[in-house]
């Protein structure tokens, strides 16, 4: 088996690597949606329950065997809760490859938009749920209406979760880096679970970059087009996990904030690089 070191893989500037980096892992899985054949419209939007489950899966690279060995496209959903004022239900319809026009290149889109009975949301997972530490590179931006959040995070329980996540209710500056657990039994935040942080150099989620999660076990990094932004040693994951990526809301008054009736936002993906080992 091949080995991957991370740091000469990816970082050009040696000197501000630090220890995770160094990090070595055992696979590797990369999906390049930019150069698709895929119409330049939008698919329709969910509207309703039926709708919703009766969407397909886009034919082409979302039914070849090359996404489909490595990863899910979701269709669960979650009640309204006191935190929730309203439904969440993943859709096929929400997951599709869309061409730019304007730049000739493709990407992933993961929609979230708003009917009058839910939030129709959209997600991946990989099949594999024993990833334990990896190295995850998204190249996204992020658009639409305020109420939907952008997340790529490893996912095993609450307590076993770290995330990158946009909420579109935020300034385009502003990313969230979190390990959970975020809130307290009494709903209280708990401090360095959560940083709301400034995206360096002046970058914006609505524009092209490539961000980066590196969860190993003594420490979380995020980086932002190579550099390091934030690391946390709080709640670092210890549990075989599954790597995530969505673009949902529910509405909630803590998190996304409220979305209106026909409001739509996305998360559009050119790729996916994670380097990883299993458990
Ligand atoms: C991870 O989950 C286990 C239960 O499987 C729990 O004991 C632990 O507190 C959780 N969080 C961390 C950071 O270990």
């Amino acid at each position: 088996m091949i080995s991957f070191m991370k740091a000469s893989v990816l970082l050009a500037f040696a000197a501000a690597t630090p220890a995770s980096s160094q990090y070595v892992y055992n696979y590797y899985m990369f999906h390049d949606f930019r150069n698709l054949d895929a119409p330049t419209t939008e698919p329709a939007r969910i509207n309703n329950d039926a709708e919703s489950s009766a969407a397909t899966v886009q034919e082409g690279y979302l039914t070849d065997a090359l996404f489909t060995n490595d990863w899910g496209i979701e269709t669960w959903g979650s009640p309204a809760g006191p935190n929730a004022p309203y439904r969440k239900q993943y859709s096929n319809g929400n997951v599709y490859i869309q061409r730019d026009p304007s730049s000739g290149l493709s990407h992933l889109t993961l929609r979230a938009t708003r009917n009058t009975d839910f939030i129709s949301s959209g997600e991946i997972d990989t099949k594999l749920s024993n990833i334990l530490h990896a190295s995850i590179n998204v190249r996204f931006r992020v658009r639409g209406d305020p109420g939907a959040c952008a997340g790529v995070f490893t996912y095993f329980n609450n307590e076993n979760e770290s995330d990158i996540e946009v909420l579109t209710q935020d300034p385009k500056t502003t990313i969230r880096y979190t390990n959970q657990p975020g809130l307290d039994a009494d709903g209280n935040e708990i401090p360095g679970a959560s940083v709301a942080a400034t995206m360096l150099d002046g970058a914006s989620w609505d524009e092209w970059h490539t961000h980066r999660l590196d969860w190993t076990p003594d420490l979380s990094s995020w980086y932002l087009d190579g550099q390091l932004a934030h690391t946390k040693t709080y709640g670092i994951p210890r549990e075989p996990s599954t790597v995530i990526l969505n673009m949902w809301g529910d509405g909630g008054p803590l998190w996304t904030g409220d979305m209106a009736v026909g409001a739509a936002a996305y998360m559009e993906i050119e790729y996916i690089e994670i380097y990883y080992n299993l458990a």
